[in-house]
């Protein structure tokens, strides 16, 4: 044995040793920090397809931020930590310095003793895109002093932030953020900012560089709390400060901070403020405003923002003119200035990076701007609802490759030419919007576009029958298309049949023609099925009740005849049935009743034959009946539902051959005519269904005023009862007194007897009273004088005697009120009552007794509110077109997945 081969035996078992030994051996993780890990995983679940489906279904475009991966599934004890995913250690020290768990599918309770929080050596924590179940943040956060980066976004974390975070004096990135999970669900619960936490954070992380607070509720927060962001001037490049509840005037200072990269705001409704007017020459490369109040010009400082890449203002309230130094920002890739009120002519583009452009539904003028045809670039561009003119060569738009999303409907002064022989495709097309275009022909571009998802060619003039390579293109080669609307045109021939896969089909207000196909049967997925005022005739096929996702049914002013489908499915969405104005018979069918989710129920003018649907009433989301002009008989009563019809606000069931007294059951329990404050803030058609919401406006027709009228879109606080022309009889129910916020009641053409109770002069908001053509008899009460809004009255053809009340309305109508009662004297009628008679004694009582002074009444003398409220119901409605919207929705829910977040810097 030479002296090698000893050594080499005396080192022979060392080398076993170490061969025997896991590598873990020369761990030098910290055994503290490794054992706190492991019990912070034992601590928590890991749940993979809940993270999977839950973050894909809410926010399909997250995936450009997570891949999600079950990082803590690496952590075994016995094994190096420092070698685990998602830890990093201090070379030297071995403790643990930075752990990323974002993304990590962990879901559970965090609580205060969490051992995450004995890591005192943490300069990054990044617990970001996991599922905490609403835990709250302890205030333990804040013995984690060596905090430099902390990231709790998207965790399901709520509740107060603990006031020991100002502890963490390090922080150069704090993210806190959760926007799209507050955003239009203001129940979601939220992090909470107080503002002595906010005062003691921002004095003492002084070094802050970015600051993401989107989504937590900052609504304590003042003015002058937020202006100490002010001294975070050397360290601060981005803050993001999305739908926190701030309300009040940002001090523009923020905005000029000089190392300021990425700011945004919005949508914070109550937060105003203005854009600084000179001296804004900053690297800002992010600004975003929209859906603020901030106010004002643009002003011309805007050119000096060299780096500005993104600028978004949509929905505020700026005015004025557009600056022309914008146009010459040559960084600009996003630009949004859609609905904000803006003036003058837009200049031609200088960025070639454009990539989003909106400036829908401004005032703006001048040429259509050329140059943004040289932006390949260019992906998203909505110029609908402007007052640009010009002439326009559609083929152009085949210069951008990239263009996925094109708006440029309403614009009645831009002539459009879609010259059909022209070979031109745009290869990314996926929603198009044309409406209001002048369009006489199905334009032949559509043919090659392989991947329209949204397609708009309403309210054109697009004549004759639907071309064959249209209906083929249609069934075999759109497979994504889920959204058409080809309403308001001249179409004739055949009703197309959309693909299944399609959710809105919406071809009202053509001239079709034929059976209702029943290939419509394959398109099971649709969720909008609008084909009314069109010629359509033949059966509704039965399949349609079965469809799981409809939920709405507008088939009105047709020709269709034969049964209501009787197969409506247990657990439907139907909110909205409309088969009006068709030719309709039969008996309605009970499966009705299974339509738990119904709105509005509009069957007036068909030839429908039946008792009273009793069975309905159990429908507490039903708030439009119409059962007009139908041959419905029998007596109407409650079947003992215990709040029969709780939320109907419509009531008409005129024009039929009911008998027996009114409805006094049902009348004594319309709950949303009585309560005049639920009636206001309910609503048909506006709450916001999300993704569906402003693709259809409900209307119904009522007989207001004595004229037939459509309201596009029920009114809000709109509430009537017409159980006009038909064989009712008894007397005045007094319990219609009750009925608070009704507008409209007819009774007209019945047999009702008796007087009118008092209990009337209570419906203070009652626009139009009926009660001609019955046997009513006795004294006009005094009390209507007081319903100060009341502008038709028609009391004619009754046997009522005396004299009739003066005062309030009542000087405003004429003699047609009263005709045919010729017991009845004084003003209006040229019969006047004989001073010798006395006046009736109760009515004189009366009017003293309530106290009704002369002034009072004087109050809304003149005419109805119905009118004004239409009005201004009007104003909202072209305040914003739906298409606009539907627009925006386009981009929030589909629209992303292709062009990932930026879409969402703002
Ligand atoms: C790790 O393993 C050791 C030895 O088996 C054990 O004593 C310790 O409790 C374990 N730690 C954890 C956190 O499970
Ligand atoms: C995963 O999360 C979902 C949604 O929170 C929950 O319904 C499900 O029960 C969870 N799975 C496990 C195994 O805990
Ligand atoms: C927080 O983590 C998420 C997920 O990893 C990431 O997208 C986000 O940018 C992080 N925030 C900051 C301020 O770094
Ligand atoms: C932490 O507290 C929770 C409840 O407050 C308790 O169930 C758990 O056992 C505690 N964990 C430790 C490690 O003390
Ligand atoms: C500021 O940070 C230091 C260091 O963590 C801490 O000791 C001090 O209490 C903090 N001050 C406030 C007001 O939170
Ligand atoms: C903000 O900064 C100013 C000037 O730098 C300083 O005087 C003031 O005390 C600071 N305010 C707070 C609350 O830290
Ligand atoms: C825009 O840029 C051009 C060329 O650099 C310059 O002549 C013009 O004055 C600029 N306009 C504004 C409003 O800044
Ligand atoms: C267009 O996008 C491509 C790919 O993102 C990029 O490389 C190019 O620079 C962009 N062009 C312009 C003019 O910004």
């Amino acid at each position: 044995m030479n002296i090698n081969n000893s050594l080499c035996w005396l080192l022979l078992p060392y080398f076993i040793f170490l061969l025997s030994l896991p590598s873990s051996s020369f761990s030098f993780c910290n055994h503290h920090d490794s054992s706190a890990l492991l019990l912070f995983k034992n601590s928590l679940a890991l749940n993979t397809s809940h993270h999977y489906y839950w973050f894909v279904d809410h926010f399909p475009w997250l995936h450009v931020y997570c891949s999600f991966s079950s990082k803590t599934e690496s952590w075994k004890n016995g094994t190096d930590c420092c070698e685990w995913d998602g830890v990093t250690c201090d070379i030297i020290s071995g403790h643990v310095i930075g752990l990323d768990l974002s993304c990590s599918n962990l879901q559970g309770q965090l609580h205060p003793n969490s051992t995450i929080f004995s890591l005192r050596h943490l300069q990054q924590l990044n617990l970001a895109y996991n599922d905490f179940s609403g835990s709250s943040l302890y205030s333990t956060i804040g013995d984690l002093v060596n905090l430099m980066h902390l990231n709790l976004s998207y965790s399901q974390i709520s509740g107060d932030i603990p006031s020991t975070i100002s502890h963490l004096s390090k922080l150069l990135s704090l993210d806190l953020g959760c926007l799209y999970m507050t955003f239009g669900d203001p129940n979601y619960p939220r992090m909470r900012v107080d503002r002595y936490t906010w005062k003691k954070l921002i004095q003492n992380a002084t070094n802050l560089r970015e600051l993401y607070l989107d989504g937590v509720d900052m609504s304590s927060i003042r003015e002058s709390s937020l202006s100490l962001l002010t001294n975070l001037s050397s360290s601060l490049i981005s803050l993001t400060l999305r739908d926190t509840k701030l309300q009040g005037n940002l001090s523009s200072d923020i905005l000029c901070l000089p190392n300021l990269q990425k700011l945004s705001f919005g949508p914070n409704n109550n937060l105003g403020g203005e854009l600084p007017k000179s001296n804004w020459s900053t690297p800002l490369r992010q600004l975003g405003l929209s859906y603020t109040a901030f106010s004002g010009n643009i002003p011309d400082s805007i050119g000096h923002l060299k780096s500005l890449n993104i600028l978004a203002l949509e929905n505020c309230n700026f005015d004025g003119l557009v600056p022309s130094s914008l146009f010459n920002l040559t960084q600009l890739s996003i630009l949004d200035l859609s609905d904000n009120h803006l003036t003058g002519s837009i200049g031609e583009f200088s960025s070639y990076s454009l990539e989003y452009l909106s400036l829908s539904n401004n005032k703006l003028q001048g040429n259509f701007p050329n140059s943004i045809f040289q932006f390949q670039n260019l992906t998203f561009l909505s110029l609908s609802s402007t007052d640009l003119n010009g002439h326009l060569d559609f083929h152009q738009f085949s210069k951008l490759k990239n263009l996925y999303c094109l708006n440029l409907s309403y614009n009645s002064l831009l002539s459009i030419n879609f010259d059909s022989t022209a070979d031109y495709i745009l290869p990314n097309l996926q929603f198009l919007y044309l409406s209001s275009c002048n369009i006489n022909s199905f334009p032949k571009f559509l043919a090659p576009l392989q991947n329209l998802l949204q397609l708009d060619l309403s309210h054109n003039i697009i004549r004759g029958s639907i071309p064959q390579w249209f209906h083929e293109k249609l069934l075999h080669s759109w497979k994504n298309i889920a959204f058409i609307d080809l309403s308001f045109n001249k179409l004739q021939g055949d009703l197309p049949i959309p693909p299944n896969g399609i959710e809105y089909f919406l071809v009202s207000n053509n001239e079709l023609t034929g059976n209702f196909p029943s290939a419509m049967c394959n398109v099971s997925s649709l969720n909008i099925l609008n084909l009314a005022h069109n010629n359509l005739a033949g059966p509704i096929p039965q399949c349609l009740g079965t469809f799981p996702s409809l939920w709405t049914l507008d088939l009105q002013k047709n020709n269709l005849s034969g049964n209501i489908p009787g197969n409506f499915s247990k657990g439907n969405a139907l909110e909205t049935i409309k088969l009006n104005g068709n030719q309709l018979d039969g008996p309605l069918p009970r499966s009705l009743a299974h339509c738990t989710n119904l709105e509005v129920l509009d069957l007036a003018d068909n030839n429908i034959e039946d008792t009273f649907p009793h069975w309905l009433e159990s429908l507490q989301e039903l708030q439009v009946l119409s059962l007009r002009s139908n041959k419905f008989h029998g007596v109407i009563t409650c079947y003992g539902a215990k709040h029969p019809f709780l939320r109907l606000r419509i009531f008409d069931v005129s024009n039929n051959n009911f008998s027996g007294p009114l409805p006094k059951s049902y009348i004594k329990n319309f709950q949303e005519m009585m309560n005049v404050n639920v009636s206001q803030t309910g609503s048909i058609g506006l709450k916001n269904t999300g993704t569906t919401s402003n693709l259809y406006n409900d209307s119904v027709v009522v007989v207001m005023k004595g004229h037939y009228m459509e309201l596009v879109r029920i009114f809000f606080a709109f509430t009537t009862i017409d159980l006009s022309n038909n064989m009712f009889e008894g007397e005045l129910p007094k319990v219609i007194g009750e009925l608070h916020s009704l507008k409209g009641l007819n009774l007209s053409h019945n047999a009702i007897t008796g007087t009118i109770p008092r209990s009337f002069g209570n419906l203070r908001n009652l626009e139009w009273l009926d009660l001609s053509w019955n046997q009513l008899k006795g004294e006009i009460p005094v009390a209507l004088i007081n319903l100060n809004f009341l502008a038709v009255l028609n009391l004619s053809q009754n046997q009522f005697e005396g004299i009739i009340p003066t005062g309030g309305q009542f000087n405003t109508f004429g003699n047609d009120s009263y005709a045919g009662n010729p017991m009845l004297c004084g003003f209006p009628l040229s019969k006047s009552c004989n001073k010798d008679e006395d006046w009736p004694p109760h009515s004189t009582f009366h009017h003293e007794e309530s106290g009704f002074g002369w002034k009072s009444v004087a109050v809304g003398f003149a005419c109805g509110l119905v009118f004004g409220m239409l009005l201004g119901y009007n104003v909202f409605m072209t305040g914003k077109p739906p298409l606009l919207a539907r627009l925006v929705e386009g981009v929030h829910i589909s629209g992303l997945k292709r062009t990932n977040n930026r879409i969402h810097a703002n």
